[in-house]
């Protein structure tokens, strides 16, 4: 049997460069987020939605009731923490997978805080 490449990608831990790689061609390509979000849209606001629109929710409640502390369960790559820093004093991200836990750059604890 042929290993798909995300298999392939997952089993020999060359994620990240897939990911890198992905990036870079969507900047090459002059792909934006803003892109992601038309593209999303004209396919009828399938999910789960872009990243960048769920961020753009939780920008939304943040700063409508003034929220302070965000909690998230489920980190994945931290992408999520990561772009949620400048809003909130402090960030509580608990992840289940031990092996996330393991991923250098994901989390070092169980809980990740900012400022
Ligand atoms: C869709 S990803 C999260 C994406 C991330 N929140 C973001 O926006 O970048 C789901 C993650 O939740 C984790 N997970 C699933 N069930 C969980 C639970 N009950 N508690 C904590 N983490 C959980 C999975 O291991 C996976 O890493």
């Amino acid at each position: 049997m042929v290993p798909t490449f995300r298999a392939a990608a997952r089993k020999y831990s060359i994620e990240p460069a897939t990911r890198a790689m992905k990036k870079l061609l969507d900047w090459l390509k002059g792909n934006t987020p803003h892109d992601a979000v038309a593209e999303w849209e004209r396919r009828g606001r399938p999910v789960p939605p872009p990243h960048v629109v769920k961020q753009r929710v939780l920008r939304t409640y943040a700063e409508r009731f003034q929220l302070q502390i965000f909690v998230e369960t489920g980190t994945y790559r931290g992408d999520m923490v990561e772009a949620m820093k400048p809003l909130f004093h402090k960030i509580y991200s608990i992840e289940l997978s031990d092996a996330l836990l393991r991923k250098p750059g994901v989390a070092s604890s169980r809980t990740l805080t900012s400022n």
